[in-house]
């Protein structure tokens, strides 16, 4: 299977959010990433269910959608109620990362962990029979347009060899300052799902963006 690739909305013009959205139903975008944050793990609020619900009806694209919420137990089937096709967890939020990824299995939905910057990809040795994705955040979360962290590297690379090791069914997405000048070495190092935010919307021609996304040969 090739790579995927999921726009974050995140970057999108929220005067127009139909047009984003439009635009990514156009695109040879696989999934849809929405960023929900709380204000409290992270320094920043995004947006919320009736944005969420408003975004499923338009979207043609699976919605990927990233919790940066504490406590995210409280609202697991809301987000599956509201249409979260793989619904991704921070594991510094979670006590009990077990019972959480496993409930968001038994809604329905594909279960993601995202791990912040400091966190070494081996805490999750012991989770990765539960879960669908692993979620490598490349910046720390609450904002879009900063700065790749070059460690990112070591840690996709640690996590796939765990990953081929133990023979997990698990696909690695990264998140944060992801474009065209690092997406294939990302891709080499085993990365599965691309997530591109500023990158893709702020660009001149974002179709374009993220056909060039996808078609990384020539990089
Ligand atoms: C950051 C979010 C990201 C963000 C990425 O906390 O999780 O999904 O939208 O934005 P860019 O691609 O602009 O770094
Ligand atoms: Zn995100």
């Amino acid at each position: 299977m090739g790579h995927l690739v999921s726009p974050s909305l995140l970057a999108a013009d929220f005067g127009n959010l139909g047009k984003d959205i439009k635009m990514v139903n156009e695109s040879k975008a696989d999934w849809l990433h929405l960023d929900i944050m709380d204000g409290v793990f992270v320094p920043n609020i995004s947006f919320g269910f009736p944005v969420l619900e408003f975004v499923r009806k338009l979207s043609e694209k699976p919605l990927d959608v990233h919790l940066m919420i504490v406590d995210p137990d409280r609202y697991l089937s809301r987000f599956s109620e509201a249409g979260a096709g793989i619904l991704t967890v921070q594991y510094e939020a979670c006590t009990h990362l077990h019972r959480t990824v496993t409930e968001i299995r038994n809604l329905g939905m594909k279960a993601g962990v995202a791990v912040n910057p400091h966190t070494p990809v081996s805490l999750l040795k012991n989770t990765l029979p539960y879960i669908d994705m692993v979620l490598i955040m490349t910046v720390n979360p609450g904002f879009g347009g900063q700065k790749f962290i070059m460690e990112s590297y070591n840690k996709i690379t640690e996590l796939r060899e765990i990953i081929e090791r133990g023979g997990y069914n698990v696909l690695i997405e990264v998140d944060g300052g992801i474009d065209t000048g690092n997406a294939a070495k990302l891709v080499k190092s085993g990365v599965n799902v691309l997530v591109a935010g500023n990158s893709v919307f702020s660009s001149a021609d974002p179709i374009n963006t993220i056909l060039n996304l996808k078609d990384l040969t020539g990089n």
